[in-house]
């Protein structure tokens, strides 16, 4: 089976959540973000987020198991039975061995791994001028991509908010947490040949563009 089942990979503030937006409606995908799932249940209170808030907070992750649960069951779903986007999953070896083992068992496979290198330092400046709306899950930067009228969303006009582990003292145990745990499955997913690279220095569009045009090429090569 040949379904567009993606992966985004890449350091905090490399612009994932930028991406995957994008990418979800070009291809008319369901865009999983853990991230964002984790800060909805931090919002209502459930026992996941509760659980959640105090690791997120100090930039460590959540336990692999709990994670690989929430992200089953959306692949698993019927509205990712053409494909689905992952943003921030898998994050560690474990993570993508239960992937694995969780798409052999759909009879489905990864399609392309999609790593967007950026550099600590960028990586720093973006995530200060970050805001996002709740509301919408739309992300801005009030330094390289602001809003319409400042402080709102352009789509519906709601607030736009910082998030709470954007702090600069959060954020470095953050990029330490992605290069400890996350940056090994690099040479993971690059030894299964899944691995394809895009330059997070560039714009948001050209990014976008770099990655539409690397995928339009896999889907030729794969007649999908
Ligand atoms: P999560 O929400 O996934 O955070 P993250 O991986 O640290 O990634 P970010 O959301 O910070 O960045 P992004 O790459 O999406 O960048 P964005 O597009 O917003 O996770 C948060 C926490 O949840 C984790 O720390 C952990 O505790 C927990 N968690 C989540 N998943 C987990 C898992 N699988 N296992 C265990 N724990 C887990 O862009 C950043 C900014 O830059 C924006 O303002 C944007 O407008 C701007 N921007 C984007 N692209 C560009 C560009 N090309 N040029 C200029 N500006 C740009």
């Amino acid at each position: 089976m040949s379904d567009l089942n993606l992966i985004l990979l890449g350091p905090p503030g490399a612009g994932k959540g930028t991406q995957a937006q994008r990418l979800a409606k070009d291809f008319e995908l369901p865009h999983y973000a853990t991230g964002d799932i984790l800060r909805q249940a931090v919002d209502d209170g459930t026992e996941l987020g509760k659980q959640a808030k105090p690791i997120m907070d100090s930039g460590g992750l959540v336990p692999d198991d709990i994670i690989t649960g929430v992200i089953g069951e959306r692949i698993a779903s019927s509205e990712a039975a053409d494909g689905f986007i992952l943003d921030g999953f898998p994050r560690t070896i474990p993570q993508a061995e239960a992937l694995d083992v969780l798409l052999e068992r759909l009879g489905r496979r990864i399609f392309a791994v999609m790593l967007i290198d950026t550099p600590d330092e960028e990586v720093i400046k973006r995530i200060s001028g970050r805001r996002f709306s709740k509301k919408t899950g739309q992300i801005y930067n009030i330094h390289f991509d602001p809003p319409k009228h400042e402080g709102r969303c352009d789509v519906d006009g709601s607030e736009l908010v910082q998030r709470d582990d954007d702090r600069p003292e959060v954020v470095s145990d953050r990029l330490a947490t992605y290069h400890a745990q996350t940056a090994p499955l690099i040479d993971y997913y690059d030894q299964r040949g899944l691995l394809r690279r895009f330059d997070g220095t560039r714009s948001v569009t050209e990014v976008h563009d770099h990655i539409r045009a690397t995928l339009a090429t896999l889907r030729l090569e794969e007649g999908i």
